[in-house]
């Protein structure tokens, strides 16, 4: 009988059958040319791609695989984000670097995943033109990765799955975490909302939520591994519960959260400005780990625009969530996303971008020149902005916001604040670097036996986006 025949039916029993069969296959190969073999996992985009790579990096350790950073790897996996058209054109000019590896390592395989790969013209345009890539899949399946290397690696055969859509969602899967006091946690699956400008929802498809309890009790597995900060992840957290089957809300899920005991910093990503309800600033406030950060895409100040993004709240109605927020949690730092150029923006449009930038203040922000992506409704509209336009709108956008985020950093000078040291800062001996709790960095002096610990440290120093700083006993 076939492997195929043998495997489970079930997840996630199936893929641990692929990955004890890889296991197997992957010994056999090593015994012959007397090596381990390795792979490495290169993540494109977001937090959410970031959390699968650690997924998928779980389960090819698992197989037998020893990671490397290096992309000479005997498996390379591109993580792919399609967001915008430079994300694409990223992947394409580094496969073929990924090509002359291969030529010289004939154990070489290469996977691509991720978002582009639920696209057609992509995946057709990598069939074509770069028919050297052995396996393929896409978001709603990272699970059966183990399968499509074992298919691949046993028959010498392409491996491709992309499915159109998610088929339920697989829990237990292993996974290895890049950090180990800190880790993303999926709350949400994909995106319901549509903004007109926007290829997730094609490409992640419809929203799904995860029940509390395997939330929960996935954090307390982290929070017994030595977690200290989780980042709660969705596309729009705010919608975090719609269809399950107990009724619960994003704010009552970060209530829960909170009392996980050992847990120390609590963050979450992306709430959508059109649905943040006063119980959501009520559940900051009144938690004892939620970061006082809120991270709230703003995308145009103008309201048109905002119409015309689908976004489905206005200027004002924004402006009174920042209001809201700073009356009732007066320390909030606010971060946002910005996109200029979207099509139809004119001057004065822009105009009103500038000045929600300018009357809300933000700590740090995101900005990104509009990009077409083909099959979303922006991508068919009228009055695309000419390049020199965006360019010029884009230049003055972040000379504001750096301006800024600059006057707002220099504020907090002199402040003795609780600091995560997170990594050994490789730039300057002895220095360790952690993140103050609107996430800015603060550099100081110390050992790597105090990452994944809280400190008070004093901002001796702001320099643009970062600190100086010293811990104070
Ligand atoms: N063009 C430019 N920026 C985009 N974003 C999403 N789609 C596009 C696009 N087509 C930005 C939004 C979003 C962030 C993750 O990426 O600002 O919040
Ligand atoms: Fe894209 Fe809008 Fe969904 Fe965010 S909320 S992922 S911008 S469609």
């Amino acid at each position: 009988m076939s492997n195929y025949e043998l495997a489970p039916k079930t997840e996630p029993q199936r893929q641990e059958f692929f990955i004890a069969r890889g296991k197997e296959l992957l010994s056999n190969i090593e015994k012959k040319i007397g090596r381990h073999l390795t792979c490495c996992v290169t993540t494109f985009g977001c937090q959410m791609n970031a959390r699968d790579s650690e997924k998928l990096l779980g389960i090819l350790e698992k197989m037998g695989y020893v990671s490397t950073e290096s992309e000479k790897a005997d498996l390379v996996i591109y993580n792919t984000c399609t967001v915008r058209e430079n994300a694409d054109n990223r992947v394409f000019g580094r496969l073929g670097i990924l090509n002359n590896y291969k030529k010289k390592n004939p154990h070489m395989r290469i996977g691509i995943c991720g978002c582009m790969m639920q696209e057609e013209h992509i995946v057709e345009k990598i069939n074509k033109s770069y028919p050297f890539v052995d396996i393929m899949f896409g978001t709603h399946n990272i699970h059966v990765l183990a399968e499509l290397v074992v298919k691949n690696l046993e028959e010498d055969v392409k491996a491709i799955d992309i499915w159109d859509e998610a088929d339920g969602i697989v829990e237990d899967l292993p996974v290895d975490r890049k950090y180990k006091f800190k880790s993303g946690i999926n709350i949400t699956f994909g995106c319901n909302n549509f903004c007109s400008y926007c290829i997730v929802p094609y490409v992640r498809g419809r929203e799904r939520s995860r029940s509390p309890k395997a939330i929960i009790r996935e954090i307390e597995k982290l929070v017994a591994d030595g977690v200290v900060e989780v980042m709660l992840l969705g596309q729009n957290v705010n919608s975090y519960g719609k269809g399950l089957e107990d009724e619960i809300t994003f704010p009552e899920l970060l209530r829960e959260v909170d009392k996980i005991e050992g847990l120390k910093r609590i963050r979450f990503m992306t709430p959508h400005p059109k649905d943040l309800s006063d119980d959501l600033i009520d559940a900051i406030a009144e938690s004892k780990h939620v970061c006082h950060h809120i991270h709230l895409p703003l995308q145009s100040g103008s309201s048109e625009i905002l119409r015309k993004m689908n976004r489905r709240y206005d200027k004002e109605k924004y402006l009174g969530i920042v209001k809201k927020i700073r009356e009732r949690i007066p320390d909030c730092s606010i971060t946002t996303d910005i996109i200029v150029g979207f099509p139809g923006e004119t001057e004065e449009d822009f105009l009103e971008t500038m000045d929600v930038v300018k009357r809300v203040r933000y700590d740090s922000a995101f900005t990104f020149q509009y990009s077409k992506r083909t099959g979303t409704p922006a991508a068919k509209m009228e009055e695309q902005i000419p390049q020199e336009v965006v360019t010029d709108r884009f230049d003055r956008l972040l000379k504001e916001v750096q301006t800024i985020a600059h006057a707002k950093t220099k504020e907090l000078e002199g402040k003795v604040v609780p600091v995560l040291c997170e990594t050994v800062n490789h730039e300057s001996e002895g220095l360790m670097s952690g993140r103050l709790e609107n996430n800015a960095v603060v550099h100081f002096k110390g050992d790597s036996s105090m990452i994944g610990k809280i400190f008070n440290v004093k901002l001796d120093e702001a320099n643009g986006f970062y600190y100086m700083g010293s811990i104070v006993e």
